[in-house]
């Protein structure tokens, strides 16, 4: 390889960073939604297991392979064997896990876009600028294609700084506010009037849902969804950590802090969209449904800001720093993964890289909002419904069949010598080879019906 690969610096630097990839729109709002719509706490109950259970171990197979490997996904699953369809077999899945990234990219970008336009709309009124306001608020195709192309602009500059001075140091800036920006939000809402309700709502599960298919599947694509499995994105960063650090260790912690900052973004908007409620703003559809999708984001808080006079909009801006930081660290570890590509396999400098995958991931944007009823939706599914848990079997069988057991435990145990006396040892091996993939093919087979 001709340039030195980048490292993360220390272990702060790598938590942050994925954390910063875990935690974004899927933890603030997928998670607290889907919450809410399926019996509250329960959702919890079964989000939390599953994490622990499932996406837990998946991600350990993707930081071992990675760091194994030292490689893109490509370059490392085609490597992992000697044996010709073995190496084939990994060229297509690390090209499809590529494919998959990018078009989640794609989309994410546009959400992460409309995150932005919604943070500059009650700045602009701030400034009496009121066209302004009134063409952010409008959800044109230029304005659309705007706010996403800076948001991906934003996402490639840091990309382009590699992994120590790009990811590291903007995770290590942006994470810290972003934990701080949210609990800032969850004491104002708090003392609201309605609060508890909401408080209540998620927090007492109702037993009967604890085992209804719909709500674990639902919790298990959530749990994918949010620890970022399945696309080559934790194999990449997994690749740029240090031989001394402790991968099982390292996993528990980017799990535990993705799940502590699900629950926690559940602590703002469970009793945010209760106080709205106490308020008169409607937050049930007709149907009896809490309204949960985009109009939840977009149309229930937005109302519930303005009825808050002069503070609101203040709210308003800090709630829309927070979406726009936690999607810009996510997307960041998006775009790593064919960008890491270009630079390990072709020796394109990394900047190039940058714009070259940032411009042709927005090119794909521009396509979606363009053709935004057929595509959007569509590209949603197709990527996160079907491709993301395919890939994670993919890549468990990579790590269970492919690398051999000696393998595993000469990586596993640089950085934690003792490994082969401990349960994660005893357990885990079995796990990514049998368990893992049954249960994900079966929660898969479950959606198709
Ligand atoms: N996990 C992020 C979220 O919760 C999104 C994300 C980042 C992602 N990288 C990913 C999702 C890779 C799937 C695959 O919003």
């Amino acid at each position: 390889m001709a340039q030195p690969r980048g490292q993360f610096s220390s272990k702060i630097g790598f938590l942050l960073a994925a954390a910063g990839s875990a935690v974004g729109l899927g933890n603030i709002w997928g998670f607290p939604t889907q919450a809410a719509s399926n019996g509250g706490g329960a959702f919890l109950v079964v989000y939390l297991f599953l994490a622990f259970i499932l996406a837990y171990p998946a991600l350990m197979a993707e930081l071992t392979i990675g760091r194994y490997a030292r490689a893109n996904v490509i370059t490392a699953l085609e490597g992992l064997s000697s044996n010709s369809s073995a190496r084939r077999a990994g060229q297509f899945v690390g090209i499809a896990a590529v494919a998959v990234a990018v078009f989640i990219l794609s989309f994410y970008a546009i959400v992460a876009g409309w995150m932005l336009a919604e943070f500059f709309s009650p700045l602009a009124a701030k400034l009496k600028a009121t066209n302004v306001e009134l063409w952010l608020d409008d959800t044109s195709f230029t304005r659309n294609a705007l706010v996403c192309g800076l948001m991906s602009i934003l996402t490639a500059a840091i990309i382009a700084r590699g992994v120590e001075k790009g990811i590291e140091a903007w995770s290590t800036r942006l994470m810290p506010l972003l934990f701080a920006i949210l609990l800032g939000l969850i004491v104002y809402v708090l003392i609201q009037p309605g609060a508890m309700s909401g408080l209540a709502a998620y927090l007492i599960p109702a037993p009967s849902q604890l085992l209804n298919p719909q709500l674990i599947l639902s919790a298990l694509g959530q749990a994918f969804f949010s620890l970022s499995l399945g696309v080559g994105t934790m194999l990449i960063y997994g690749s740029y950590l240090r031989d001394t650090d402790n991968l099982p260790r390292m996993g528990v912690s980017v799990t535990l802090l993705d799940t502590g900052f699900a629950f926690t973004a559940g602590l703002l908007i469970l009793p945010a969209i209760y106080v709205a409620d106490a308020r008169g703003i409607a937050v049930f559809s007709e149907a009896g449904h809490l309204i949960a999708g985009p109009d939840l984001i977009f149309q229930v808080l937005p109302a519930l800001f303005d009825s808050m006079g002069s503070t609101g909009s203040w709210v308003a801006i800090a709630f829309f720093a927070l979406m726009s930081i936690a999607a810009l660290t996510s997307a960041i570890s998006l775009l790593e993964v064919p960008v890491s590509v270009c630079v390990e396999r072709w020796q394109i400098t990394r900047p190039t890289a940058a714009c070259l995958s940032g411009g042709l991931i927005f090119l794909i944007s521009l396509i979606i909002v363009w053709h935004f009823e057929t595509l959007f939706n569509a590209v949603i599914t197709a990527t996160t419904v079907y491709g993301q848990p395919l890939l994670g079997i993919a890549l468990c069988v990579f790590a269970g069949w492919v690398l051999h057991r000696h393998q595993l435990l000469k990586e596993l145990s640089q950085g934690h010598p003792e490994i082969e006396h401990t349960l994660f040892w005893k357990v885990w091996p079995f796990y990514v080879r049998f368990v893992c993939p049954a249960l994900i093919i079966l929660t898969f087979l479950q959606s198709l019906r």
